[in-house]
């Protein structure tokens, strides 16, 4: 059975976007099978991995995009996946194993103009297409805006586990706890439409450190929000497994030139130490995440 993940955080600008597109590729790279989910209107991991001439063919005309399943018709999740989505320049496949399912810019049309059933919320609708194609998947991958609005509620209702990008900031302890308390109200709010067969609601599994700066100090930051999924575990508020990643992603140039190349960091082979640590901690991250998994 696929893994079904959602990367959120009530902060932006946090690392989501490029953790979880590195993480995808890293999977992939070692032989799993992924399918990763853009859920922000915003579009950067979908103009990330497809490149903004592809990108645009689906933003111009609205076919292939993940709102369309939203609307009245027959597309569904299935007929929109892009195979093997990362491309070279002539088209030939370099990440097998690493599916998507992009978001243009319509997206943020869930969250005001759309009407649909109200008997059936957008994150049910989707999580009876998602039965679908997840035997397909070991991973099933939700990048998320930072806000637990329609289009999060998705990933979130059908992921079983999230996890929460920060940086060692005050602010990012602030995206933490509202976080926790809106997830709350959330899963609450959608009980009733749980089936048995989904198993329990997702909790936070764990806080992943991004954009380390060599030489800067974080033992501070790092202890305080410690302290805050120490006081979350005792209140159940998040899941009893939950910790603080011992995998930190650190800062490194190459992140940004990634989205500019259309490449996850996997692909783009430019060898500095830099590149080569980060890349290191994307790896050690995926494997973190894989051996996170047995505790489950
Ligand atoms: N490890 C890193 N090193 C350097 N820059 C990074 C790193 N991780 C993310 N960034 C940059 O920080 C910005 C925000 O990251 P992003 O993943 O888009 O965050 P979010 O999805 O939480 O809004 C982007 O410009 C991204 O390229
Ligand atoms: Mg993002």
């Amino acid at each position: 059975m696929a893994r079904k993940i959602a990367f959120v955080n009530y902060k932006g600008g946090v690392g989501k976007t490029s953790l979880i597109v590195n993480l995808a590729a890293c999977l992939a790279k070692a032989g799993q099978r992924v399918l990763l989910f853009d859920f922000d209107t915003q579009s950067n991991a979908s103009i990330w991995l497809l490149r903004l001439e592809r990108w645009n063919k689906i933003n111009n005309t609205d076919v292939g995009a993940v709102f369309s399943i939203f609307s009245p018709g027959t597309v569904r999740i299935k007929d929109i996946i892009i195979k093997d989505v990362v491309e070279g320049k002539n088209g030939e496949k370099l990440l097998p194993g690493l599916d998507l399912v992009p978001t243009t810019f319509n997206l943020v049309d869930l969250e005001s103009e759309y009407e649909g059933d109200a008997r059936k919320p957008p994150y049910l609708l989707f999580n009876e297409q998602l039965r679908e194609v997840e035997d397909n998947y070991d991973f099933i991958l939700f990048d998320c805006p930072p806000n637990i609005l329609r289009a999060s509620q998705c990933g979130i209702f059908s992921a079983s586990e999230i996890y929460v990008p920060s940086n060692p900031d005050a602010l990012s302890l602030i995206g933490f706890t509202l976080l926790v308390e809106k997830l709350q109200k959330f899963q609450q709010l959608s009980a009733s439409f749980r089936l048995a067969l989904m198993g329990p609601p997702a909790a936070v599994q764990g806080i992943i450190f991004n954009s380390i700066k060599t030489g800067v100090d974080i033992e501070v930051p790092k202890m305080r929000m410690q302290l805050r999924m120490n006081q979350y575990k005792a209140q159940r508020r998040v899941a009893s497994t939950a910790k603080l990643f011992e995998t930190q992603v650190r800062d490194a140039t190459i992140v940004r030139r990634a989205v500019a190349l259309g490449l996850p960091v996997v692909l783009v082979g430019q060898e500095t130490d830099e590149t080569d640590n980060v890349l290191n901690d994307y790896r050690r991250l995926a494997r973190e995440i894989v051996k996170h998994g047995e505790l489950l």
